[in-house]
């Protein structure tokens, strides 16, 4: 009788463990009816922290790891197969050259395996659009990739994090978002990397494609697109990053009434190979920057006219003699973005055509 007990505990103690082990297993094998979708954190206010549940400024920026990230949002195990790096954890001024280059080269390893199809940034707003345009130069795959952030801290009364990570999880699982360019999804709108930018310091509809318009918008759990961006990234992109561990030093002058040289002068002391100029207008230039304008043509600087306007195209040859002084126009890249077109256009060439050509075709 004893041992009949003895034998039944057994029993049951067995059946228990291989319960447990089933639901682990479970809750841990992937569906292979969802995609793969690999998870890349660096930082920003979509893993930030305040005081208080009303504390949308003042918080601390870049504080929660991925892995809680993705804990936070349990709903993610519906749509994909998620995994989570941590690539960095910073807020996103800060972000460097290196840390691009670092990230680009891990998107491109992991874009290459057969067991991801689609990738997510995490990162902070204030540099977004930079990070996103830098990749869709330099990513050599059609997969999606999805960069996303929010507007307010995950501790915040109606933090938007969770809700745009989950969408860009969506999106970057979805057939039709591939071939697209990098993408940005905030928001309920996906923006491709080369037209957004960020629009409004402290509101949830900051990022905007002025003139152009988003690629899309979200209904519900669904992305619907309405166009496509045409100009070259990712595999028609002939950047490549591969065996870059630096990238050439870019200055972004601004533009303002009673401008003189200084700016130029000191861009050219730091051995800057190129300076965007944010002019007013449409890239114009003060007669007073013009002394040291040609200082820095004569020592090998390449010069870009951008607009501190923020959107619109500089007219070649409008309001400065381009053909002249062999400036290049940035057609319609905000200076930041010019900035980085120019950077790695400098990687491959100084001459002014060439890179003229580029800032038409990128
Ligand atoms: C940051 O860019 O890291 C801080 C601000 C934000 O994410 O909105």
């Amino acid at each position: 009788m004893k041992l009949n007990k003895k034998l039944l505990l057994c029993l049951a103690v067995m059946c228990l463990l291989v319960f447990s082990l089933q639901v682990a297993f479970a809750a841990e094998s992937p569906n292979n009816n969802l995609p793969n979708i690999k998870i890349l954190a660096t930082g920003g206010t979509i893993a930030g922290a305040g005081a208080t549940s009303t504390t949308t400024v003042g918080y601390t920026a870049a504080v929660t790891a991925v892995d809680k990230l993705i804990a936070n949002v349990p709903e993610l195990k519906n749509v994909a197969n998620v995994s989570g790096e941590q690539v960095f954890q910073i807020a996103s001024e800060s972000i460097t050259m290196d840390n691009w280059l670092t990230l680009a080269k891990r998107v491109n390893v992991l874009l290459a395996q057969d067991d991801v199809d689609g990738i997510v940034i995490t990162h902070g707003t204030d540099t977004l659009e930079e990070t996103a345009y830098f990749l869709d130069l330099v990513v050599k795959s059609n997969k999606p990739v999805v960069l996303v952030g929010s507007m307010r801290p995950g501790t915040a009364m109606s933090a938007d994090g969770p809700l745009n990570l989950y969408r860009a999880v969506i999106l970057a699982g979805t057939k039709e978002a591939a071939g697209k360019g990098v993408m940005i999804m905030m928001n309920d709108t996906i923006n491709a990397a080369r037209e957004v930018t960020k629009t409004i310091t402290d509101r949830v509809d900051t990022f905007q494609a002025p003139i152009i318009g988003a690629l899309g918008v979200f209904t519900g759990d669904k992305p619907v697109f309405y166009r496509q961006s045409l100009r070259k990234n990712t595999t028609t992109s002939d950047f490549d990053i591969t065996n870059l561990t630096t990238l050439p030093r870019v200055d972004i002058v601004y533009g303002y009434a009673g401008n003189a040289g200084t700016m130029i002068d000191a861009a050219v002391h730091a051995d800057a190979k190129g300076i965007v100029h944010a002019g007013v207008g449409d890239g114009s230039i003060a007669a007073a920057e013009y002394p040291s304008i040609e200082k820095a043509l004569k020592s090998g600087v390449v010069f870009v006219r951008s607009s501190r306007v923020g959107s619109g195209i500089i007219a070649r040859n409008g309001e400065a003699n381009d053909d002249k002084y062999g400036f290049i126009s940035s057609d319609n890249l905000n200076a930041q973005k010019a900035r980085i077109l120019l950077m790695l256009a400098l990687t491959k060439t100084t001459d002014v055509n060439e890179i003229q050509q580029m800032f038409y075709e990128y």
